[in-house]
């Protein structure tokens, strides 16, 4: 493929992805293609898959039928392949480092200090020097406003800093792709905006990411493009400004006018 072919291709190509958790589908032949660079909000009632079918792409899921294309990687049932190559653990490990997640409960290591939480992917995954991983962590901690907390446990931080702090872990390995499940779903209202205003300022630009999100008002804001899941299928995927203007589904004018309620 040329360069030129390669920069156009998707970031993540979503095809005919179906999964059950036993007898029970949860997804039902989703399939979009994200372009590089798009900032796409996933909506759609409680129990509709949005956070199974974000966890599919960083393979903290597997899936049943269909393929996800993430850059030159091809996840499908049971195997992720590179070209012909199929990875193994530890290349899938390597995988998931250029995909940063953010989880609604934040996810931190509770017995390790905020700088350990950053440092200890890029050191043990990547192979980073333990001065270039604090190098950074300082400066992504500054970044996210809590340039003091770096030898702070995660159970003495506030729901919002710990959120800010996840953040900042995502973004250690600068990860082309951010997912976000519902970041600020656990947090209080006053906390919230200063969570989303870190994601906003420091987790979107330049990179593709996945928002799951509760927060219209926040996709308004930041979304290029938006997806809405309804009881696992994918029922509108396209650019924010036309479908938050006229959706084309009834089940999305619905989503909308609710206001996104759960
Ligand atoms: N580990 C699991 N085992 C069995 N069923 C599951 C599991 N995780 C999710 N489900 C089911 O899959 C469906 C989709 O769940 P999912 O968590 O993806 O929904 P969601 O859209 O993220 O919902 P919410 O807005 O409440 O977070 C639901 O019916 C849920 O009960
Ligand atoms: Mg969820």
């Amino acid at each position: 493929m040329t360069e030129a072919a390669d920069s156009m291709a998707p970031a993540i190509a979503f095809r005919t992805v179906s999964k059950s958790y036993g007898q029970h589908q949860v997804l039902f032949d989703v399939s979009a293609e994200i372009p590089r660079g798009a900032t796409v909000a996933v909506l759609g009632s409680s129990g509709s898959g949005k956070s199974t079918l974000v966890r599919c792409v960083n393979r903290l899921e597997d899936f049943q039928g269909g393929e996800i294309g993430v850059g030159d990687v091809r996840l499908a049932p049971g195997v992720a392949t590179r070209g012909a190559r199929k990875l193994n653990d530890r290349q899938v490990a390597k995988y998931r480092t250029d995909i940063g997640m953010v989880f609604q409960s934040f996810n931190l290591f509770q017995h390790l200090t905020v700088l350990k939480n950053l440092i200890e992917a890029p050191v043990g995954v990547l192979g980073w020097s333990k001065e270039k991983a604090v190098a950074r962590a300082r400066d992504l901690l500054a970044k996210v406003g809590l340039p003091d907390k770096e030898e702070a446990y995660p159970s003495r931080l506030s729901g919002g800093q710990q959120q800010r702090i996840a953040i900042a872990r995502a973004l250690m390995m600068e990860p082309s792709i951010m997912l976000f499940d519902e970041p600020t779903s656990a947090l209080d209202p006053e906390l919230t905006g200063e969570v989303l205003s870190v994601v906003k300022e420091l987790a979107l630009g330049g990179r593709t990411s996945l928002i799951v999100t509760h927060e219209l008002t926040f996709a308004r804001d930041v979304a290029s493009h938006v997806m809405v899941l309804d009881h696992g299928r994918l029922v509108e995927f396209g650019p924010a400004k036309e479908i938050f203007r006229a959706p084309r589904s009834e089940r999305t004018r619905r989503f909308f006018e609710s206001g996104g309620l759960r």
